[in-house]
């Protein structure tokens, strides 16, 4: 059977000073570190990089063109995969800024990606300016609608940077997708949707909800601590996930996660972001 992979690598936070540390984390070193792991040890070669967003910990005292070298740094890593990269943003990125700088990249692939054997993949925006929630705004469903009208029988995967079900994680699950009763309306009814792939929550979720698995992705940066009422964190290693999908509509999944490193947590005094 034919089998696609792709890799979902989110919640990067790279800092636009690469001297200083967020969360006692050294961002960047952790991003380079979970590339360097999949590629040379697990040996992972995908058909497609997602990234999920939080590419950058946008932080107001930088001017934005500071993130220009950060975004255009996320590029040049990825091309050691020689594969398409395609990505959705998240509530700390600059998408004007992002997009500008990917679209000198040949490797970077913006919006959707519709032949991936058997399957179409889709970016849905959650980017909701000024918010830490998410919002999929009435164009971008109206989007979504033209695009399911369009793909025949393929089976889809749905990427997006914020989740839309619960997590049971308070905290989190109060900054999820604000409109996700419209937006579930839309996949829960569509059979041809597998699975729908968030990041923000910084930690590994799975849950199959009416046939559909909604599935979320540790970060590259630091970890938070699941069922959590707050913000806590979690001594959990930086991860990425990886998808292998099936040409019949099954698929797997697996987490990889960088071996236990202490010098790569965060620092566990910090009490919120
Ligand atoms: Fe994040």
């Amino acid at each position: 059977m034919d089998r696609r992979l792709i890799l979902h690598v989110t919640d990067c936070h790279l800092l636009a000073n690469r001297g200083e540390n967020f969360l006692g984390v050294d961002t960047h070193k952790n991003f380079a570190a979970v590339l360097h792991y999949v590629k040379n040890v697990e040996k992972v070669a995908p058909d497609l990089i997602v990234l999920g967003g939080d590419l950058i910990q946008h932080d107001a005292k930088h001017n934005e063109e500071d993130y220009l070298a950060v975004y255009a740094d996320v590029a040049e890593r990825l091309k050691v995969f020689d594969c398409p990269v395609t990505c959705t943003f998240g509530n700390h990125d600059i998408p004007d800024i992002a997009n500008k700088v990917f679209a000198d990249f040949p490797n970077m692939s913006l919006g959707d990606f519709n032949a991936l054997g058997n399957w179409n993949i889709v970016l849905l925006n959650t980017h909701w300016e000024n918010h830490v929630n998410g919002f999929v705004s009435d164009s971008e469903l109206h989007r979504l609608r033209r695009v399911l009208r369009k793909v025949g029988e393929q089976n889809i995967a749905i990427f997006m940077h914020h989740q839309l079900l619960p997590i049971q994680a308070d905290w989190l699950d109060k900054i999820r997708v604000d409109n996700s009763v419209a937006v579930l309306a839309q996949i829960l009814t569509d059979d041809r949707i597998k699975l729908v792939v968030a990041g923000h929550v910084h930690q590994d979720t799975a849950k199959l909800h009416y046939d559909k698995w909604f599935l979320t992705t540790p970060a590259t940066a630091f970890q938070f601590a699941s069922n959590a009422v707050e913000f806590k964190l979690a001594n959990d290693m930086p991860g990425c996930r990886l998808m292998i999908l099936n040409d019949d509509g099954s698929f797997e999944t697996k987490v990889l996660r960088l071996p236990f490193d202490p010098g790569m947590l965060p620092d566990f005094s910090v009490k919120g972001y």
